[in-house]
C-alpha cells in the first residue's frame, strides 16, 4: 500500500507555531514517526507540505498515479477550500482527515469542515498521535476493500 501524507499551510512551522495550541512536536518529527509506523505496517509513505492551495490541488490530482490512500491535514484550507473539495471528489482517492487540535471546540469558523464528509474518518484533537491513528485507520480501510 502506498500512502501520501499531505500537510497544508503553516504546518511546516509546527514546533514553534503557537505551541500552546499546536504543541512542540515538529512536522519532521511527525513524519519520522509516520515513516516508522508505515514500515511496521508494511506500507510505503511519502510526504508533501505546501502553503499554497494550488500546489495542494496539483498534488491531490497526482494521487491516483502515486498513492492508494491519503492522510490529509489541509490546515486552514479545511475550512475554506471548495477547490480542494473538488479535487478530492475528482480523484476519489480514499483519505483520512487529521487535525492536531479539536476543531469542533475552537472558533466558529473552524467548525466548518469542507471535505470531512468525504473522508473515511476525521481524527481531531489527538495531537501528533492523530496522524498515527489516521495512518492505521487508512490502512485498515484500504486492506479491507
Ligand atoms: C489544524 C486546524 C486548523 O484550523 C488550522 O488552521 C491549522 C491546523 C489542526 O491540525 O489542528 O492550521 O488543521
Amino acid at each position: 500500500m502506498r500512502v501520501t501524507v499531505v500537510n497544508g499551510p503553516n504546518l511546516n512551522l509546527l514546533g514553534t507555531r503557537q505551541p500552546e495550541i499546536y504543541g512542540t512536536t515538529t512536522l519532521a518529527e511527525i513524519e519520522a514517526m509516520l515513516r516508522e509506523e508505515a514500515a511496521g505496517l508494511g506500507a510505503s509513505i511519502r510526504f508533501v507540505q505546501s502553503n499554497h492551495e494550488g500546489v495542494l490541488i496539483d498534488e491531490i490530482q497526482r494521487l491516483p498515479a502515486v498513492a492508494d490512500g491519503l492522510l490529509l491535514n489541509a490546515g486552514a484550507y479545511s475550512h475554506t477550500s471548495l477547490a480542494i473539495r473538488d479535487a478530492l471528489l475528482a480523484v476519489k482517492v480514499p483519505f483520512v482527515e487529521v487535525h492536531l487540535t479539536d476543531v469542533t471546540a475552537r472558533e466558529e469558523a473552524r467548525r466548518r469542515l469542507l471535505f470531512a464528509d468525504l473522508a473515511i474518518e476525521v481524527i481531531s484533537g489527538r495531537g501528533p498521535e492523530g496522524y498515527r491513528l489516521g495512518l492505521q485507520q487508512l490502512l485498515l480501510h484500504l486492506r479491507g476493500r
